[in-house]
């Protein structure tokens, strides 16, 4: 642990990178999976849980918590980790991408958001200062920068000028968050899949040296080779010693691919919102417990697991709870999908380290085709 949020390269293997981010809450191996802890709980775990798995991090939600419960509550309450009785580091996402996918009659310029809430229609706005006072009273750890992210397709003259307020936005927050050694503010690289924009956001973001560089904007719609595409681009120009998070990115597959190419961090709903729909990630690909071929298998999901949830439950229970739409399907189905990704991560990085990611990445991906017997 360490006074000052610090990142430290430990291993190369290719462009893939295993790393160390250091603070006063813990320290976070990267390439590392953030669980999304939108309102306070990582849907469906305990904290505990959340933690043996191998999470050193997990992700808040800016948008959600102040709308419920209020981020001055929060504050008057001790903070997140407090509140929540998670004390390692929390990283919180700003609240412009969700005010967009969530948020009705939303109205957006260069000051900030206007928007009502989901959840009873009241009138709120978030402009770069808020995000970044809403995230000081969270008390969190690693805050983003306020942006706005484009679906994609979208037009050039659009994805353009997202991205310039964007940057524009970038600047407000950085000054709005000022001298804190123990925490960081990343900024986000937007630019949609326009090369040339990716490559101007990342050299405008770099030149800011902020403390990490996220890539947004990106799993909004475009085929994963324009991700990656994308990736292989814009990486380059952002400083190497900075951590580099992608948003909300992905499947176990997305991952793997993208750790080949030098990202640092994730988050996803995936591993959490798939097992409350019937849906397992293991070694051997995805398996959708709602299928009636399940209902008399007494196989787990994985016998070699050490999570309880994929060794110890057979699958005709687990397609049983599903099917009964029980509360236990999606704790057991969450658990095991957080631990597969954790587990996943936990190989990543031992590769990278043993010089091996290279084979490593190709048994993953042969593994998952054979799929699941
Ligand atoms: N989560 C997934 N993508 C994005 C993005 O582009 N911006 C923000 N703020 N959050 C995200």
């Amino acid at each position: 642990m360490s006074q000052h949020f610090q990142f430290q390269l430990t291993a190369t293997d290719g462009l893939a990178r295993r790393g160390e981010i250091t603070m006063p809450r813990g320290n976070v191996r990267t390439p590392a999976f953030m669980p999304v802890g939108t309102a306070g709980t990582v849907k469906a775990m305990y904290l505990d849980q959340v933690r043996d798995l191998g999470s050193d991090i997990i992700l808040g939600n800016v948008y959600h918590l102040m709308l419920r419960p209020g981020a001055e509550r929060v504050a008057r309450l001790g903070g997140l980790h407090e509140f929540a009785r998670w004390p390692h580091p929390i990283l919180t996402d700003s609240g412009g991408f969700q005010v967009m996918s969530l948020a009705a009659l939303r109205k957006l310029d260069e000051k900030g958001v206007k928007f009502r809430s989901h959840l009873d229609g009241s009138e709120h706005a978030l402009t770069p200062e808020r995000s970044i006072e809403i995230q000081g009273l969270l008390d969190s750890d690693i805050q983003m920068q306020l942006d706005e992210c484009i679906r994609l397709p979208a037009e050039r003259a659009e994805i353009e000028r997202a991205m310039e307020m964007s940057l524009r936005w970038a600047e407000r927050c950085a000054v709005a968050f000022g001298d804190q050694p123990g925490k960081a503010m990343f900024g986000i690289v937007q630019g949609g899949d326009l090369i040339d924009l990716r490559i101007r956001s990342a050299e405008r973001l770099a030149a800011m040296d902020l403390k990490g560089y996220a890539v947004g904007g990106l799993a909004v719609g475009e085929p994963q080779a324009v991700m990656l595409a994308t990736l292989d681009e814009t990486l380059p120009v952002l400083p190497t010693k900075k951590p580099r998070y992608l948003m909300g990115v992905g499947t176990p597959q997305d991952i793997l691919r993208s750790v080949a190419r030098g990202i640092d961090m994730f988050d996803c709903v995936m591993p959490t919102r798939s097992g409350r729909h019937g849906l397992a990630f293991t070694r051997f690909g995805k398996v959708n417990l709602k299928n009636a071929r399940h209902a008399e298998d007494s196989r787990p999901l994985d016998e070699t697991s050490d999570c309880p949830a994929s060794r110890d439950y057979s699958r005709a229970y687990l397609h049983h709870l599903v099917r009964a739409n029980e509360a236990l399907a999606s704790m057991l189905l969450t658990w095991n999908n957080l631990a597969y990704y954790q587990s996943l991560m936990a190989g990543i990085r031992a590769a990278i380290e043993g010089g091996q990611f290279e084979a490593f990445a190709a048994q993953t991906e042969e593994d998952w085709a054979r799929g699941d017997i």
